[in-house]
């Protein structure tokens, strides 16, 4: 029987993390009247013992429109292949004993964690260890397939869509080309969805590799139809056709993704050679994971926290919350991870930005839509 548990923030911080803390408190507190320890900085919490603390009503008034987490947060680091250095050498170790054994001595009875792919594949091999382990799915990226959303994703697109509002009028004003670089890691969720909603001429998404001559024709179509500017999105994993992304980190024991970044330069550079249009490029970064969650997300987010109890109380344990169409269910964690949720090329959501005339780079398709959209197009601007 549960009485007693732990909660949770692992990898990067996402706007909701603390809608879905507070959800976690009221129901396991109103409902349920159980303790409940928050744990910091993800299972480095655990692994130390430190910054324990019991939290109630009173330590979560307030936090629903917050972002960021009260719990802090990591994405360094792997418990069950920790690394130090040692007298110059990097010195790898299992510290998942050091979590059991904290567990025992605090008596929890569950542990309620929130994160991405990365922390929710720990919490399937702690589970397979014998942890009483709930997942609550997270990320702006929206990068998961078990679940149809992950709360924080629609604020970041939010976010994304204003930058753009915002960028549109300074390129319009002084007829150039903006680039805007998103985040989205492997997936082009953000991009695509912000630069349909942000009227973007272009979008760039790791799904569909870029021919960056089809990109610059594209300015230059606009050019000789009267738009003598064009917004330009483009997601951090974007590549052009046969080329590399574009990497700032390589990945390493302790941060376990590279770390994607600079691709929007380079497309600018190109488009500027390309076109001689003059062109800036913006990098939104980490303001898409930070601020207000927006309704929707607060909305989200709370109930995966309510079910989440649900589930413990059930003791469903190695589960993790979804969403399912309108509903919220629950799947294995093991099902969950490892299978990321990517943009489908042809799906509903990419053909109909190209019906709006985005051009997405296709390489080596001959995209008989764009050839007709250009007539019409010159047809109507002479
Ligand atoms: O997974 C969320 C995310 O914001 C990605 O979109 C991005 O690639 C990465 O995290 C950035 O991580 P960091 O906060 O370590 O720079």
């Amino acid at each position: 029987m549960v009485r007693k548990i732990g909660i949770s923030t692992g990898g990067g911080d996402c706007p909701g993390l603390n809608a879905v803390i507070r959800a976690v408190v009221r129901a396991a507190r109103l409902h349920y009247r159980w303790d409940i320890i928050g744990i910091e900085d993800g299972f480095d919490g655990l692994i130390y013992a430190r910054n324990l603390k019991p939290l109630g009503l009173v330590n979560i008034a307030g936090i629903l429109h917050r972002g960021g987490t009260i719990l802090g947060t990591t994405n360094r680091g792997n418990p069950f292949r920790h690394t130090t250095v040692e007298d110059g050498k990097t010195v790898v170790k299992d510290l998942t004993p050091k979590i059991l054994e904290n567990i025992k001595i605090l008596g929890l009875d569950a542990i309620i964690s929130i994160g991405g792919d990365g922390t929710l594949s720990i919490a399937r091999d702690l589970y397979k260890l014998g942890v009483p382990i709930i997942g609550v799915p997270k990320t702006i990226d929206n990068d998961l397939s078990a679940t149809d959303l992950t709360f924080g994703f629609t604020t970041a697109v939010n976010t994304a869509t204003e930058a753009l509002d915002k960028l549109h009028t300074t390129a319009e004003s002084h007829h150039r080309v903006m680039v805007v670089e998103v985040m989205g890691r492997d997936a082009g969720w953000i991009a695509l969805e912000c630069g349909i909603a942000g009227g973007a001429d272009v979008i760039l998404i790791p799904e569909i590799p870029f021919d960056i001559d089809k990109v610059a024709n594209k300015v230059k179509q606009r050019q000789i139809t009267g738009s003598r500017f064009s917004v330009v999105v483009v997601a951090e994993g974007a590549s052009p056709a046969g080329g590399e992304r574009a990497i700032l980190a390589k990945a390493t024991e302790d941060y376990e993704n590279v770390r994607l970044g600079g691709i929007g330069y380079r497309v600018a550079q190109s488009i500027e050679s390309l076109t001689e249009i003059e062109t800036r490029v913006t990098v939104l970064g980490h303001l898409q994971r930070g601020g207000s969650p927006n309704a929707f997300d607060r909305l989200l987010a709370t109930r995966f926290g309510a079910a989440a109890v649900d589930l413990a109380a059930e003791e469903k344990f190695g589960y993790m919350v979804c969403l399912k169409g309108r509903r919220i269910d629950s799947v294995p964690i093991e099902e969950a991870v490892g299978q990321p949720n990517r943009v489908d090329p042809h799906g509903q959501v990419v053909t109909t930005a190209e019906r709006m005339g985005v051009e997405f780079g296709r390489s080596g398709e001959t995209d008989q839509e764009e050839s007709s959209q250009d007539d019409i197009l010159q047809e109507e601007n002479p």
